[in-house]
């Protein structure tokens, strides 16, 4: 993918977050055409993207959104007023009636979760749709990291585990089984996936009202097989009679926003290093973490261009170094890089070490055009400590 933009950072306070209204609708427009041609409902998984200001847009488009807490519910519930999902490894006594006030969908990750709140749900005087989060302990994700079903991995309910705990009575009151066992994957995995899920919990499955496939679901990435997913869909809802939910994050934020940063200094030993306002450990986590080196718009491998510069930020951590990039010209103080995919798992996941402050965050829609929403200061770094 090549990364352009024709919006103007030039004005923009730095650093700051840009979320690009047209991209994420690009994104929320092939998700909803899923929903369309399948009748599965789409979530968006608040835990890649919370950037709320966008949820009216987003419910547009999709059906709610799955969340993994108490205040990401609640997020979901006040700003965009649709579906909500949660499902947590376990749940906390004194959350939990909130988490029922916010909720449509509660998924447990076992049969000892769903028997500990059962009365409480049945006892509410709304419907509440229960689930069950359940392990096919089949992925094809790679780093144990971000593998839910790694070996002795405490996400879901193996067959093992449900079939020793489970009877009719215990089953009474679940509508549905939760699945997830996908990282940026296609729907050639999901279908591989599905196969194990029906061979273990087949069986269930029959019994219940809806199968969520969870996230991981690389959909509005180029080159995904949509007619595949289309007919994975279709295959368990007719074979089982059930409602389909998924559940992505990355797939509805991917490539709709930027960091925008400034050069603070430039030095050199043994390389050229410019030093940035930004920080791959504050400000983009994702990048020490999976890791993984984000494009710069004008920037190209290194010495692919004529200046090759390693970019590191002001923090005290020696490897918060963001990569090695090259550029046409020589970086200096005050020249602006605008680094890509920067909406999903970023805002979320950042923080203050070294007292950095937090990006702003600006939001670009053709109605308002480029508008800073956010922005922070010593009284959000010191309120957390
Ligand atoms: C239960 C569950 N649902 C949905 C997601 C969203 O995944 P992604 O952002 O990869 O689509 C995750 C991610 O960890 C998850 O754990």
């Amino acid at each position: 993918m090549k990364y352009e933009t024709d919006l103007d950072f030039s004005h923009l306070p730095s650093p700051c977050y840009v979320v690009d209204e047209r991209l994420l609708r690009k994104n929320l427009e092939i998700l909803k055409s899923v929903e369309e041609r399948t009748g599965a409902k789409i979530l968006l998984a608040t835990k890649a993207f919370s950037t709320y200001k966008t949820f009216p847009l987003v419910g547009q488009y999709l059906s709610g959104v799955t969340s993994s807490s108490l205040h990401e519910a609640r997020l979901g519930y006040e700003e965009m007023g649709k579906e909500v999902h949660i499902y947590a490894a376990a749940y906390r006594d004194d959350d939990f009636d909130e988490i029922m006030k916010y909720s449509n969908h509660i998924v447990f990750n076992s049969i000892k979760q769903w028997e500990k709140f059962k009365k409480r749900i049945l006892d509410y005087p709304k419907h509440i749709s229960c689930g069950i989060r359940i392990n096919p302990e089949y992925a094809e994700v790679e780093k144990d990291l971000y593998n839910p079903c790694a070996p002795k991995s405490r996400m879901g309910t193996t067959l093992e585990n449900f079939q020793k705990d489970c009877t009719a009575e215990t089953l009474e009151g679940i509508e549905g089984l939760h699945f997830h066992a996908m990282c940026e994957q296609g729907a050639d995995t999901l279908e591989r996936i599905l196969k194990v899920v029906e061979e273990k919990f087949g069986p269930y499955m029959h019994q219940m009202k809806w199968i969520n496939f969870g996230g991981g679901h690389h959909i509005t990435k180029e080159g995904y097989d949509i007619e595949k997913l289309v007919s994975c869909i279709k295959h368990i809802q007719e074979t089982y009679d059930v409602e389909v939910y998924l559940e992505p994050g990355e797939a509805v934020a991917i490539d709709a926003g930027y960091l925008v940063s400034t050069v603070l200094d430039t030095m050199n030993n043994g390389i050229d290093i410019a030093i940035l306002d930004t920080s791959a450990t504050c400000h983009m986590p994702d990048v020490l973490e999976v890791p993984y080196k984000p494009y710069i718009i004008g920037a190209g491998e290194p010495n692919e261009k004529a200046y090759t510069y390693r970019l590191g930020s002001a923090t005290c951590l020696s490897g918060d170094i963001i990569g090695d990039y090259s550029f046409d010209e020589p970086l200096k103080e005050g020249t602006r890089l605008v680094f890509c995919d920067m909406a999903m798992y970023s805002m979320v996941k950042n923080n203050t070490f070294n007292g950095i402050n937090l990006p702003s965050i600006a939001i670009y829609n053709e109605e308002s055009g480029l508008q800073v929403v956010k922005s922070f200061g010593y009284e959000d770094f010191k309120r957390r400590l």
